[in-house]
C-alpha cells in the first residue's frame, strides 16, 4: 500500500467518519462498502436497484464482520428525489456519488433515461450534500469526457466532443460542480474512471462491460465476441485502485479540490491483449477456453484509444495504483469462476 493511502486507513480507523455512498449496490459502490465497513466507517448506502443488485449488498455482508454490518444503513431510494437526496445527506462527513446509469449504449438507446439520473440526479445529489454542509463531495466522472480527442495519454484540461449521451451527462456533472464551487463555494472533486474492473462487476445483460461479460463467456463455454480489429485499447483500472483514489480523495486537502482526476493505470491494453490475459487467468483457476474470438463491426461511440495520464492524481492526491491490469485479472477472475452460471 502507497505511503499516503496507508496512513490515511490508519487515520481513519483511529477516527471514523460517516460516509454516503449512492450507487452502493452497484459494483463500484459495494466495493467502496466493503472497504469502509472494513476499516470500521459509518456508512449510508443509497441505491433503486435500476442496474445494481441486493445479491452484493449481501456478498459484502459475508465479508465484514457483524458488528462492522451493523454500521452499515441502506435507504432503498433514487437520486431523481430531491427529498431522498436530503435525507441521505443528514450528518453525513464524505459523499462518495456512484449513482448513474452507465454504459454508452444504454445512452444512445434511452437518452432520456441516462440523463434523468446522470444529470437530474447529480444536481439533486449536489444541492442535498451543499446544503447539508458536508465534508467533501466526490463523484464518478468518465475517461468518456475525452471523447474525439486523439491525444494520448489524456490530460485532464485536454478534451475532445462527446461522442455519446452518456458522455455529455458525464461531462456536464463536471460543468455543474465548476458552477457549484464558483457560486456557492462548494467545492467537489470528479473521478474521471476508465474502464474500472473487478470482483461484482456485472456479468449480465445487454450492458454488460468487456471483461465481465468475456470472462463470463469464457466461463460458459460460449463465443467471445470482438468488437473491430481487437487493436482498439483502454487503460483497464483494477477496482481496489479507484477504490483508493475515493478515499484520498473525500478527505484530500483544499487545494485539490474543485478539480477532477483521472483514475487508471496509466497503461493501454488492447482488446487483443485483454482477450489472452483473461484466458490466462481463467486457466490457472482450471478454467480452459480454446476458442478463438469472434471479431464484429466496431461499436457505435467508442473511442479507439484510451490511456490516462495519472500525474495530476499522483501529484495532488497521493494516489498510486497497487494492481496492473494482469495483476487485477489475477484477482477478479476467481470471483467469476465462483458466481457464474
Ligand atoms: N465501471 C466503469 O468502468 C466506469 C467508468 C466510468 C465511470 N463510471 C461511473 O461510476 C459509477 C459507478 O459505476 P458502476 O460500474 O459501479 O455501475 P453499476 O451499474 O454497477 O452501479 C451504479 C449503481 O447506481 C444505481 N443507480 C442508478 N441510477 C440510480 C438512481 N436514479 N437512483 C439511485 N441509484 C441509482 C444502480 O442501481 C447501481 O447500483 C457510475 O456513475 C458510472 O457512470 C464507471
Amino acid at each position: 500500500m502507497s505511503q499516503p493511502y496507508l496512513a490515511l486507513t490508519d487515520e481513519l480507523q483511529n477516527s471514523p467518519k460517516t460516509w454516503l455512498i449512492t450507487g452502493v449496490a452497484g459494483f463500484i459502490g459495494s466495493n467502496l462498502l466493503e472497504t469502509l465497513l472494513k476499516l470500521n466507517q459509518q456508512v449510508v448506502g443509497l441505491d433503486n436497484f435500476a442496474t445494481g443488485h441486493q445479491h452484493n449488498l449481501d456478498e459484502v455482508h459475508t465479508l465484514v464482520s457483524e458488528e462492522q454490518w451493523q454500521r452499515f444503513r441502506f435507504m432503498e431510494a433514487d437520486i431523481r428525489d430531491l427529498a431522498a437526496c436530503k435525507t441521505a445527506c443528514e450528518g453525513v462527513d464524505y459523499v462518495l456519488h456512484q449513482a448513474a446509469l452507465g454504459s454508452v449504449p444504454r445512452s444512445l438507446e434511452n437518452p432520456i433515461a441516462t440523463n434523468e439520473s446522470n444529470i437530474t440526479g447529480f444536481l439533486n445529489m449536489l444541492v442535498a450534500a451543499r446544503d447539508a454542509k458536508v465534508r467533501s463531495f466526490t463523484y464518478a466522472a468518465s475517461s468518456s469526457t475525452y471523447g474525439d480527442h486523439p491525444d494520448l495519454p489524456k490530460q485532464e484540461d485536454t478534451i475532445g466532443n462527446p461522442l455519446s449521451p452518456y458522455a455529455v451527462t458525464k461531462y456536464v456533472n463536471e460543468l455543474y460542480a465548476q458552477v457549484f464551487a464558483r457560486s456557492y463555494g462548494f467545492n467537489t472533486i470528479g473521478l474521471r474512471y476508465f474502464n474500472v474492473f473487478g470482483q461484482r462487476q456485472d456479468p449480465n445483460g445487454a450492458y454488460a462491460a468487456v471483461i465481465p461479460k468475456w470472462a463470463a463467456a469464457m466461463i460458459q463455454g460460449e463465443t467471445v465476441y470482438i468488437n473491430g480489429d481487437g487493436e482498439t485499447s483502454r487503460d483497464f483500472c483494477f477496482i481496489e485502485n479507484a477504490v483508493q483514489a475515493n478515499l484520498l480523495a473525500a478527505t484530500a486537502k483544499d487545494e485539490a479540490k474543485n478539480q477532477v482526476y483521472n483514475v487508471a493505470v496509466g497503461d493501454r491494453t488492447s482488446l487483443n491483449q485483454l482477450f489472452e490475459l483473461i484466458r490466462n487467468a481463467l486457466a490457472t483457476e482450471g478454467v480452459s477456453y480454446s476458442q478463438a474470438p469472434n471479431y464484429r463491426d466496431f461499436r457505435a461511440g467508442d473511442v479507439r484509444h484510451s490511456q490516462a495520464a495519472i500525474n495530476k492524481a499522483h501529484t495532488l492526491l497521493g494516489y498510486h495504483p497497487q494492481y496492473s491490469v494482469q495483476l487485477g485479472i489475477n484477482k477478479a477472475m476467481p470471483w467469476y469462476v465462483s458466481n457464474v452460471g
